[in-house]
């Protein structure tokens, strides 16, 4: 049973919603393994094509829980491993939206940075307050900004933890879209449903194809890019959208 996030799904979309409102969604270890867990699942259930991440309209989370961690050591830190955890999320290969409403800091700035696209309020407040606790981000943050935003750009909003407003995180190219706050959930489930008719095979295949960029060499991804094109050709979906083109009908994919 999960205490510290609601799940549900709808029309092929899988939602997780992190419900630790008291305490503007704080990420506990507990919340974050829950969480974890779910995408897996959702990861794994055929009835599922696209995973959204929401919080509630003030907070999609105010990051790491504070409380929780404070009297940590670093040999404590060693033993739990706490980031490992953050590394699955990399694995997962359905798309993931964050719908993000209100405070996305440190933690839960890192959560929607996992994400593979992320939808925003015009008044979401995103950044990283670590440097305050004397402290820095530890679940990928400064990797994450500084492939978004360059080096220089990436310290100064790290060194300083001021809050980036959603326009600026969008000049950054740090989020996709933003929309009014009653907006935020009803567009990021309208881009959901429409990559649910997408053939689930290319979206996973490019979902991996793109993340690989940030890592690896030009001739790495493009041989990368090019099995997976190969690959593609494997699937009952290739056949479906090629053939509903030459028929002139709107393809009808199955993820097979
Ligand atoms: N951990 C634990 N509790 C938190 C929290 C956090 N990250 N963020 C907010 N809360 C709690 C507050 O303590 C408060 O609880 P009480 O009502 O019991 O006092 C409640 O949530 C509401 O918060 P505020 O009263 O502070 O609300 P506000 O509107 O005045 O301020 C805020 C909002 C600016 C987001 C402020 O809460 C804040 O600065 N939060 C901390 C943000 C932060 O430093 N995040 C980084 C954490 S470290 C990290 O994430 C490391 C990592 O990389 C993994």
């Amino acid at each position: 049973m999960n205490k510290f996030i609601n799940v549900y799904s709808e029309d092929g979309v899988g939602i997780i919603q992190l419900d630790r409102p008291k305490v503007l969604n704080a990420l506990n270890r507990q919340m974050v393994d829950e969480i974890v867990s779910q995408l897996e699942s959702f990861d794994r259930n055929d009835s599922v094509r696209v995973i959204v991440l929401k919080g509630n309209e003030r907070a999609f989370a105010a990051g790491a829980d504070i409380e929780e961690m404070m009297n940590e050591t670093p040999l404590s830190l060693e033993l739990l491993n706490p980031f490992a955890e953050w590394d699955k999320i990399s694995l997962i290969k359905k798309p993931i939206l964050a719908a993000v409403n209100g405070f996305a800091l440190g933690g839960g700035f890192e959560l929607a940075l996992h994400c593979d696209l992320i939808i925003a309020s015009e008044d979401a407040k995103f950044g990283f307050p670590e440097v305050k606790l004397g402290v820095l981000p530890g679940a990928g943050g400064t990797q994450f900004l500084t492939r978004a935003m360059g080096v220089r750009k990436a310290l100064e909003w790290i060194w300083l933890g001021e809050q980036m407003t959603a326009r600026e995180a969008l000049h950054y190219g740090v989020i996709n879209r933003i929309v009014a706050p009653e907006l935020v959930v009803e567009e990021t489930m309208r881009l959901a449903h429409q990559l649910t008719k997408q053939a689930p095979i290319a979206i996973r295949l490019i979902k991996e194809a793109v993340h690989a960029a940030a890592d690896v060499t030009l001739q790495e991804g493009k041989i990368l890019e090019r099995k997976n094109f190969y690959l593609a050709f494997s699937s009952e979906d290739q056949k479906e959208g090629m053939c509903a083109f030459t028929e002139k009908r709107t393809p009808s994919f199955k993820g097979k």
